[in-house]
């Protein structure tokens, strides 16, 4: 692994609520933003963890994130919400809109949530664990405004983002699912961190610019810009497209048919849906089934080269214990790339390393 500093979970968040503070935004937006970032970081997503800053911060200093925003309700028809984001931190629009949408559903048995304008979701998983929370079932479908990141299956050249599918289902007495994915072969923040990391990629992850496979993830990183391949061939493909045309052209009004890379934001729509499992289904049934299935799932024995089946939101959890107990790794580049954008927020660099401890 290349160089890096290994940091406590409290000395991460003391440092990057500093950073936030950069932004102008107000507390509950500093504390919403570095928690969501930070779990990210916790739960192995480290393509959605703090990396993100220098990222949000090119984005707010070209006017493409909009500090201190907060959701508009557009339409208002009980269990069917539309939302505009406002270019908001989706750290804090995503929150509102969920606890709109969950409201909602706890009130007619379901919601139908639309979101627009937002600016990066980031980990779509944060608002599936809200829904979980409240003992509700959540299906998203988003779309990535930012620039095209992925080929449709046997095209050569990108044509969307890396389009997240989400489920979240809460399990009694048990740890939830939690499915949680880029529809691309792997997400587009893991080809930053690898190439921030100097790694290759396994084959039959990229294209480059001319539609030849690579094992290099700068093709996904810098211009020239390739692609990285939609996961499980046409059907990863059309599960993009159908993020798409949910979460974008439905939700958001606004979906990805462009090739203008120039801009530093990463906007994205969301469709929602929340169901109340008791709404819909005799409680002690769905309850006993889902404890079957887990039960029946987990019981196959291991095959050669893995320790046991786990099951969606088992890996998470895993590292989240570990990362808890031996501190965050953020490799150098995205700690210098952190330090730089602390400097574009005018605020001193060092001070952050401080309080980071690094
Ligand atoms: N906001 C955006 O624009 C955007 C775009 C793309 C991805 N994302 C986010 O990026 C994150 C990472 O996506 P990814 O595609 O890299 O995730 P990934 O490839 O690590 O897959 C994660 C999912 O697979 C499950 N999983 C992983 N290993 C497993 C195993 N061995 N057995 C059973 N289940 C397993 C996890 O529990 C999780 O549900 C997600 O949180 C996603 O929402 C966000």
């Amino acid at each position: 692994m290349a160089k890096g500093h290994v940091i406590g979970n409290a000395q991460l968040r003391a440092a990057m609520q500093e950073l936030v503070r950069g932004f102008g935004s107000e507390a509950r937006e500093v504390e919403l933003v570095v928690d969501n970032l930070v779990e990210a970081n916790l739960t192995g997503h480290d393509s959605h963890g703090v990396g993100m800053l220098p990222r949000y911060t090119e984005s707010f200093l070209e006017g493409g994130l909009v500090p201190n925003a907060h959701v508009k309700a557009v339409l208002d028809a009980g269990a069917m919400l539309r939302l505009d984001g406002q270019a908001g931190f989706g750290q804090v629009v995503g929150h509102e809109a969920m606890l709109m949408g969950i409201e909602r559903a706890k009130k007619h048995g379901t919601c139908i949530m639309a979101l627009g304008n937002a600016h990066h979701l980031c980990r779509i998983g944060a608002w599936a664990e809200m829904a979980i929370e409240a003992g509700l079932i959540s299906v998203h479908f988003t779309n990535v405004i930012s620039r095209g990141s992925v080929a449709p299956h046997g095209g050569s050249d990108a044509r969307f983002g890396t389009n997240p599918f989400t489920v979240g289902i809460p399990v009694k007495g048990r740890e939830p699912i939690l499915l949680d994915f880029a529809t691309s072969v792997v997400a587009q923040g893991k080809a930053r961190v690898a190439h921030n990391k100097g790694e290759k990629f396994p084959p039959g992850r990229l294209i480059d610019n001319h539609g030849n496979p690579t094992e290099d993830p700068k093709f996904a990183v810098v211009p020239p810009i390739g692609a990285i391949l939609p996961f499980g061939e046409h059907k990863g493909s059309g599960l993009a497209v159908v993020c798409e045309l949910l979460g974008g052209a439905l939700a958001a009004g606004r979906a990805w048919h462009d090739t203008d890379a120039s801009k530093r934001r990463v906007h994205n729509g969301m469709l929602t849906v929340i169901i109340d499992p008791n709404a819909i289904a005799d409680q002690a049934t769905f309850e006993r089934e889902t404890l079957a299935v887990i039960d029946w799932v987990r019981a196959s024995p291991p095959r050669q080269g893995f320790d046991k089946v786990r099951l969606a939101g088992d890996p998470e959890r895993e590292t989240k214990a570990r990362r808890l107990a031996e501190g965050i790794p953020i490799d150098e580049t995205t700690w210098k790339e952190l330090l730089g954008a602390a400097g574009k927020l005018k605020l001193d660099p060092a001070s952050i390393g401080k309080l980071a401890g690094v």
